[in-house]
């Protein structure tokens, strides 16, 4: 390690990170990322690693593109910023057109925000003005997914349901109700799919009619339930949850900060994939390939309308961003569209992504894998040590090795806990992709002998 690596590494040691383990500050050692080209970083040592997560789900149109740091120079050049209270700028309208023009349905008005928690945060205090303009104050309640994750706000982070990030933090408990996710490893051996099917939407409509319908206001899903481990719902789920909104007045809001923008081979999942027009759309990342920080929410015509008519003189939404619609992100916005467009990236992933999922599949094998599921350029391998009976400290303990050994032999995997979740950049070739699949392989294995050499572990223990 260079002495300029290992000053940065002690130094970093400072800030806080996300998620940080406040009682091993000072302690961690976190790869130093100094450079990225294509679907590769490398680290301050000059060390080529294949970006597994893309970023964190973000990097859609890969690292080092030209034209888009042109294209962000020329407007910083021209405009770096204005007003979007009272002004607003050629790059934010263009960008916002482009927007509902991809967007099913009419879904046509677009409310820029800064990330993907502010837009599920804003989107979600656009769904309580709503109510509130239509007289139903007490229509407030949200319903959303265990095992799903929309954000770090107060609200967001409230929506989210991973229990594991629910212990040192206080959330708006009063205002959500979290129901199981559509989740296949838990659909019981007797169990045939229409059945399975059937029960994960009788867990939303059962909440409805425990909480009183006159009281909830929106269901919130992912498409597929990204940080939750990739979770990939039964076919239909969507659309039957979409008419049990229908049918007790709910709104329905599809978080695609992650399915959208080529994850899933289309620029919106929704609909292109799922089948559904929802009353709101969230996303981010992938809505500027992370070039620069940007998020928004989409909302139908037919909800504008409503509040429109309701508010008489006047209907103020109000909230919003120093840096709602900021030119220079909205121009990156813009470009990331284009070069996805004019690559075809959405049809390559259309192309490589069932490539991707078939390879996943082959880890199956490995004695401590204990699922692997995928649909898109979305994939996750899960390790247990005790399958069936997991344990958070066992779960890590997996976790942290395959991650230190997958990145010695060039491959960024940074499990989430115990599950290795892989969403490279979208122009990522089938020769990478075998390198990907390769190296997590070997990782996952050295791990598993790791584990059998310092006896936390034995081949009879597997499932
Ligand atoms: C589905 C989903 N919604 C919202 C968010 C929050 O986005 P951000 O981290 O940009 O605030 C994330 C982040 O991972 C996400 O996966």
């Amino acid at each position: 390690m260079s002495s300029t690596t290992a000053d940065l590494k002690r130094i970093d040691n400072q800030f806080i990170h996300p998620w940080e383990d406040i009682a091993k500050l000072g302690q961690n050692q976190r790869t130093v990322v100094d450079k990225g080209d294509g679907v590769y970083v490398y680290d301050s040592d000059g060390k080529r690693l294949l970006d597994g997560p893309g970023g964190m789900w973000c990097v859609n149109i890969g690292y080092r593109r030209e034209e888009m740091a042109q294209a962000i120079y020329d407007q910083i050049m021209q405009l770096p910023y204005t007003s979007p209270w009272s002004t607003t700028s050629a790059p934010a309208v263009k960008f916002s057109q482009a927007l509902a023009a991809e967007a099913p349905g009419d879904l046509n008005h677009v409310f820029f925000t800064t990330g993907g928690s502010t837009a599920v945060d804003s989107a979600l205090r656009f769904v309580q003005f709503y109510n509130n303009m239509r007289a139903k104050p007490e229509k407030k309640r949200i319903i959303s997914h265990k095992k799903g994750y929309h954000g770090s706000t107060y609200l967001s982070a409230s929506v989210s349901g991973k229990e594991r990030d629910k212990s040192a933090l206080d959330f708006a408990d009063e205002l959500v109700h979290h129901i199981d996710p559509p989740h296949s490893m838990w659909k019981r051996e007797d169990q045939s799919d229409a059945e399975f099917l059937d029960q994960c939407v009788a867990n939303l409509e059962n909440a409805i009619l425990e909480i009183g319908a006159d009281r909830c206001a929106v269901f919130v899903a992912e498409p597929i339930l990204a940080s939750g481990g990739v979770i990939v719902p039964p076919e239909g789920y969507h659309a039957r949850c979409l008419e049990i909104c229908r049918k007790y007045d709910m709104l329905y809001l599809s978080d695609e900060v992650v399915t959208s923008f080529g994850r899933l081979g289309h620029c919106f999942a929704s609909e292109a994939v799922f089948g559904i027009q929802p009353d709101i759309i969230t996303n981010a990342k992938g809505l500027t390939s992370a070039y620069i920080p940007m998020g928004a929410f989409l909302v139908s015509d037919r909800l504008l309308d409503e509040v429109k008519q309701l508010g008489g003189d006047s209907a103020i939404f109000s909230s919003g961003f120093t840096y709602s619609g900021h030119p220079v992100a909205a121009v990156a916005g813009l470009k990331n569209l284009e070069i996805m467009k004019r690559e075809k990236m959405f049809e390559h992933v259309q192309e490589v992504g069932p490539y991707m999922q078939q390879q996943l599949q082959t880890l199956r094998d490995i004695p401590i894998v204990s699922d692997v599921r995928g649909i898109g350029l979305m994939g996750c391998v899960e390790c247990e040590l005790n399958a069936g009976d997991s344990d958070l400290a066992m779960d890590y303990e997996i976790g942290d090795r395959i991650d230190k050994h997958c990145q010695a032999l060039g491959l960024i995997v940074r499990p989430m806990i115990n599950m290795c979740v892989m969403s490279p950049p979208l122009t990522i070739t089938r020769q990478q992709i075998d390198e990907m699949i390769s190296i997590l392989r070997q990782g996952i294995e050295m791990a598993m002998q790791d584990c059998i050499d310092e006896g936390i572990w034995s081949l009879e223990q597997a499932s």
